[in-house]
């Protein structure tokens, strides 16, 4: 498969087998991944590999937001046993983490290195047959999350990548078409 090929077939994959990724396929991914463009070699990039304790951590810590605010003790519950039940079958989840430099400039060139890194990954885990969905979001920043999965002072949890065969294969997001959104300037 191209790398066309790929960039065109990747989307953000909701619902996975329950087969394992296995370890030499994540290494892959995760080598490709490190490639990424990478300003000064700053090497701002850490990846924590997501086991059953740090994906139990990561759900919790959703499900805590998401009940926050629900009054009702069994709606918070049934609420938490799915977001539970929705994560914890996602057969491999990949935190990526990103230094945070002092310096602004070369704070936002390490976290656009993250971000390159995880569409490497990506693409590769397309050319795998696996799919993946990239997540975000305030959760990032729970200290239960951060110490769950050991991210330091001094760096930030940039996102968590589902990774899996997938059991559907959405079909793609269309995008206004580039030309629309393009001007060629003298
Ligand atoms: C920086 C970034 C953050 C994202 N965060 C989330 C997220 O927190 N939750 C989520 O469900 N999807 C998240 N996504 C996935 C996007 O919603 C998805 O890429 C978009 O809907 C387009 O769909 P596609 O990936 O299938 O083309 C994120 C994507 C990017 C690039």
């Amino acid at each position: 498969m191209n790398v066309d090929e790929a960039i065109r077939r990747r989307v953000s994959v909701k619902e996975y087998e329950a087969a394992p990724v296995p370890r030499e396929q994540v290494e892959r991914l995760l080598d490709v991944a490190i490639l990424a463009p990478n300003h000064r070699m700053t090497q701002p990039l850490e990846f924590r590999v997501m086991g059953a304790n740090a994906k139990r951590a990561y759900a919790e810590a959703l499900a805590a937001r998401k009940t926050a605010k629900i009054d009702d003790a069994e709606t918070a519950a049934a609420v938490r046993e799915k977001v539970l039940r929705r994560h914890l079958d996602v057969p491999s989840m990949i935190a990526v983490v990103v230094a945070v430099n002092d310096d602004p400039e070369i704070r936002e060139e390490d976290y656009a290195t993250a971000f390159m890194a995880i569409q490497n990954l990506c693409l590769s885990a397309v050319e795998m047959g696996l799919g993946t969905h990239i997540k975000t979001g305030a959760v990032m920043n729970e200290p239960a999350l951060r110490e769950a999965l050991d991210i330091r002072d001094g760096q930030r949890l940039a996102a968590i990548v589902f990774l899996g065969e997938p059991a559907e294969i959405p079909d793609a997001k269309p995008r206004a078409p580039a030309a629309e959104k393009t001007r060629w300037l003298e």
